[in-house]
């Protein structure tokens, strides 16, 4: 029996209901989601779920992350800190596309202001739907690694 794919979402306020849409989609394909919260729509910092949800993925504790704040962007800014997490902020389905083929992105970060639940579930059907094409792109993403590997490792002695 094959593991179910498993996906770690998270938000701040702004992108707090479009998660909780999100995820009730993911879980209606039959996805086994892990949301790292917030629970509530109070005001939070975006940083400190960004992280939960990288160190998941980056850890291999999930397959995927969603992350929503109002634009994708502080999201996947603050998970692209954790070494290992590619996280690309699409909110259109051309970049959620070349975002999985070129980039094997592991986080998809959206933004609660600018894409509907119609569109995020676009989105996010393309991002699921869509494999990493390997070849010349994976010798990229291997610099990408190494770009963490050097300066993780430079900053630390
Ligand atoms: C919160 O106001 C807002 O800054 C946040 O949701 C996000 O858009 C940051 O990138």
């Amino acid at each position: 029996m094959s593991r179910r794919v498993k996906i770690a979402v998270a938000s701040d306020h702004v992108g707090w209901a479009l998660k909780a849409k999100v995820g009730d989609y993911l879980r209606s394909k039959g996805f086994d989601v892990e949301d790292y919260g917030p629970t509530t729509p109070e005001s939070v910092d975006y940083p400190d779920y960004a992280e939960k949800v990288a160190v998941s993925v980056a850890a291999k504790g999930a397959d995927f992350g969603v992350l929503v704040c109002g634009t994708g962007l502080g999201v996947a800014i603050a998970a692209n800190k954790v070494p290992g997490i590619r996280a690309a902020t699409c909110n259109d389905t051309i970049s959620a596309y070349f975002a999985r083929a070129h980039n094997d992105a592991n986080v998809l970060a959206l933004g609660g202001r600018l894409a509907d639940e119609a569109t995020a579930r676009k989105i996010v059907d393309v991002w699921l739907s869509t494999e990493f094409e390997g070849g010349r792109h994976a010798r990229r993403v291997e610099k990408i690694a190494h770009i963490d590997t050097r300066n993780h490792t430079e900053r630390s002695r």
